[in-house]
């Protein structure tokens, strides 16, 4: 039997109640699957542990982390007690850096019997592969003079090895899906790091054939995913491009309790982490109404990660089933509460 160490982060607020929850599914999951165990390290890491602690993770949590092969996380925020920079900066991000997870992916899905804000979702399916390391978001730049003299430089950084390893994962993962990879681009505008990225995506095009390729500049894009978002496959994005359409893409899916994503570590060194798009939700949390489906999805996407896909298809059958069946949390129009759901789902998997 295979064992797979995950670490698991429920962090704050909301996290600490469906963390614990998915989990059962997991379990579920790998009962059905025979051949694999999951077995758990679960750190208390959160504001909670900074008041007590002075930090956001122990002082060897990065080495703990490592020695495992995925990170399953919650949410991390209580600006009621810890303030917002101090808490992302210390847990959230530093193991995106130290982890190396450079590249962030998200998919955006139709799901029957959620409303999507568009008038004619036409059942859209796309992913969209951010470069999470450098791009517009870099600390490079300075502020100088004061007054009507004041002068804010803001350099954005792409290099050559972040950018081939962003579009080739993005390739590579249109290879496993409908074919077709969309460049977000601005190279009308930005004129040295735009038509860089435009030069590498279509190097690299040329390597692999069977790949249909688009590039839109970034506004027109966001346009798009509101006016035909079904004609997108793969979408592939520096750092900024890809924060921006990321959240279109969470909200033309309905709710933001709903949306996954995945932070990689593309060598295999260092393990990748898996985490919902919503944050702590510190209005619902106690109230046991938090939708688990975000989390869910994003233990899909490690399912897969681990190469576990049969079982990750398994679960995203599981919950469209469910949302279609109208067991669902009221942030996307249901009555249901957390449990309510985990336990449908649960049974649904053991049902197929
Ligand atoms: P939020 O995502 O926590 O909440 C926004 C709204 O969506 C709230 O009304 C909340 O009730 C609702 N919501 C979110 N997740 C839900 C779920 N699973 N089910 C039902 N409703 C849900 O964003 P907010 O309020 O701006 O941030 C709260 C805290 O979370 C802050 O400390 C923030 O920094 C942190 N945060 C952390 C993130 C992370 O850990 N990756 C991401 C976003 C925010
Ligand atoms: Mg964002």
């Amino acid at each position: 039997m295979d064992q797979l160490d995950i670490s698991v982060i429920p962090g704050d607020g909301i996290g600490k109640e469906i963390v614990p929850a998915t989990l059962q599914v997991l379990d579920t999951l790998a009962d059905l699957h025979g051949g694999v165990k999951f077995r758990y390290q679960t750190h208390p890491w959160s504001c909670e542990y900074y008041l007590e602690h002075g930090r956001m993770m122990s002082e060897d949590g990065i080495e703990q982390l490592k020695q495992t092969n995925a990170i399953f996380l919650g949410a991390v925020g209580n600006p009621q007690i810890v303030p917002d920079h101090i808490s992302l900066w210390g847990l959230l991000i530093k193991i995106r850096r130290e982890c190396e997870q450079v590249i962030n992916i998200r998919p955006a899905k139709f799901i029957e019997g959620i409303k999507s804000p568009l008038a004619e979702p036409n059942h859209f399916d796309f992913i969209v592969v951010r470069e999470n390391s450098e791009g517009e978001y870099s600390e490079s730049g300075g502020r100088i003079h004061s007054g009507k003299d004041e002068i804010a430089v803001q350099n954005a950084i792409f290099t050559r090895k972040a950018t081939e390893r962003t579009i080739r994962y993005a390739f590579k993962l249109a290879q496993t899906r409908k074919g077709r990879v969309t460049s977000a681009t601005k190279s009308n505008g930005i004129v040295h790091s735009m038509p860089f990225w435009d030069g590498v995506f279509n190097e690299l095009s040329a390597e692999f054939p069977g790949i249909e390729t688009e590039s839109n500049h970034i506004d027109a894009l966001c346009a798009f995913l509101v006016s035909k978002a079904h004609h997108f496959d793969v979408i592939v994005a520096s750092n900024l491009f890809g924060d921006i359409l990321t959240d279109l893409g969470a909200a033309i899916m309905g709710s933001i309790g709903i949306a996954p994503a995945a932070n990689i570590n593309l060598t295999g060194q260092y393990p990748s982490m898996f985490e919902p798009v919503h944050g702590s939700a510190p209005d619902i949390v106690g109230r046991g109404i938090a939708n688990p489906i975000g989390q869910l999805w994003t233990g899909k996407m490690m399912l897969d990660h681990l190469g576990l896909n049969e079982l990750g298809t398994l679960l995203l059958r599981a919950i469209e089933d469910s949302i279609a069946e109208g067991v669902k949390t009221r942030d996307i129009g249901g009555s249901s509460n957390t449990q309510e759901v985990i336990t449908h789902i649960n049974s649904k998997i053991l049902s197929y």
